[in-house]
């Protein structure tokens, strides 16, 4: 039994899925595959391969962990979390072993870790032979980043490596779940590169978290429930730094559609102008950008990118640039293109998917 699921790009739409906004993300080939198998033991053997570590826990009465298993800091809580959680949900789980590996460079920004989730997720559903939809399945791994890591994230990562797929990015309206595919061809020498700003924040320790409550607490002074409901005229009434926050969204969510609207007229020009109008409300209105952040951006427009824009949470990270037909890739970028979502294989257990 073989899960993988990918990382993502977003290539607009940030710090709106925990506003009930709009994002536009993609899966991307990246991604952390789980290997499984059942054993008689009810206790789940997990091994990190590329940290080369383990962790073993007792699934009392087989489905969750006995009590005194708390979660640990690390990769261990999403392992742990996950098996709660499904046990939680009414999964009977197996004793497994589960074989962890991936090649989504963590903390960089492209969601390693909603990533092992998903595939952790996957993996366990296919061994318990129970199936969940895959919009509960979103919510669950969310669950686990929000109760068992400590990062209050939304769920735009976990949607997007469960739903992506090859050539398309998916218009997600957050405040009904609601999933659009929209072509991202590429074509005509257009390309999408990452580069990596060097600078790591975990979320659940950064100033991510301040933001969410700077939202929440602007949705309490606009009495609505989310900054989705949020009248541009009300804004002027928030106190600082609560009046950009709110701007921020409410401006993202337009460039979400105009940048749909771009796609579909084919203009990636448009599209290059509205990376950059993103970017700049996440520094200027969000305050989520660093100095090293703003270098790496720097570094890609001096080198003739058409947009350039930090991505997901912020604070540190990877930055995604648009490239011209003919522009050479610059140093440090790494190409990427919208790939499959998550998948199940379910092969027969040998030992070889080891
Ligand atoms: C992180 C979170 C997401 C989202 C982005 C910002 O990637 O995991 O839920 O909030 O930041 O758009």
């Amino acid at each position: 039994m073989r899960a993988f699921a990918p990382g993502r790009v977003n290539l607009i739409g940030e710090h709106t899925d925990y506003n009930g906004g709009l994002a536009l993300p993609f899966a991307i080939a990246e991604g952390v595959t789980v290997c499984g198998r059942t054993r008689a033991e009810p206790r789940i053997l997990a091994r990190a391969l590329d940290l080369g570590e383990e962790d073993e826990f007792a699934l009392a009465d087989g489905a969750r962990p006995a009590a005194g298993d708390t979660p640990t800091a690390g990769w261990r809580a999403f392992v742990r979390g996950v098996a709660a959680e499904l046990g939680a949900a009414d999964v009977a789980l197996p004793g497994a072993e589960l074989v962890i590996g991936g090649e989504i460079p963590r903390g960089a920004g492209l969601s390693s870790s909603a990533a092992m989730a998903v595939a952790l997720g996957l993996a366990l559903l296919g061994l318990a032979d129970a199936e969940l939809d895959r919009r509960a399945l979103a919510r669950l791994c969310s669950r686990v980043e929000n109760e068992w890591v400590g990062a209050r994230t939304g769920l735009l990562d976990q949607l997007a490596s469960l739903f992506g797929a090859a050539d398309t990015a998916l218009l997600i309206d957050f405040s009904t779940l609601e999933l659009s595919p929209v072509p991202l061809l590429l074509t005509s020498g257009w390309r999408l590169a990452t580069v990596d700003s060097g600078e790591r924040r975990e979320l659940a320790g950064s100033l991510y978290n301040e933001r969410r409550a700077e939202c929440a607490r602007a949705c309490e002074l606009l009495g609505v429930d989310s900054l989705r409901e949020a009248r541009r005229e009300d804004l002027a009434g928030l106190p600082e730094p609560l009046g950009r926050r709110a701007l921020h969204v409410l401006d993202e969510n337009v460039r979400v559609r105009a940048t749909v609207a771009a796609l579909r007229s084919d203009d990636l020009a448009q599209v290059g102008d509205l990376l950059n109008a993103s970017h700049a409300s996440l520094r200027e209105n969000y305050d989520s950008s660093t100095p090293a952040v703003e270098r790496t951006v720097g570094h890609l427009r001096d080198a003739g990118a058409a947009g350039a824009r930090m991505m997901g949470g912020g604070f540190g990270g990877s930055v995604l640039a648009l490239l011209a037909p003919d522009m050479p890739l610059p140093s440090g970028a790494h190409p990427v293109r919208p790939s499959r979502g998550a998948l199940l294989v379910r092969s027969l257990e040998t030992s070889s998917d080891y």
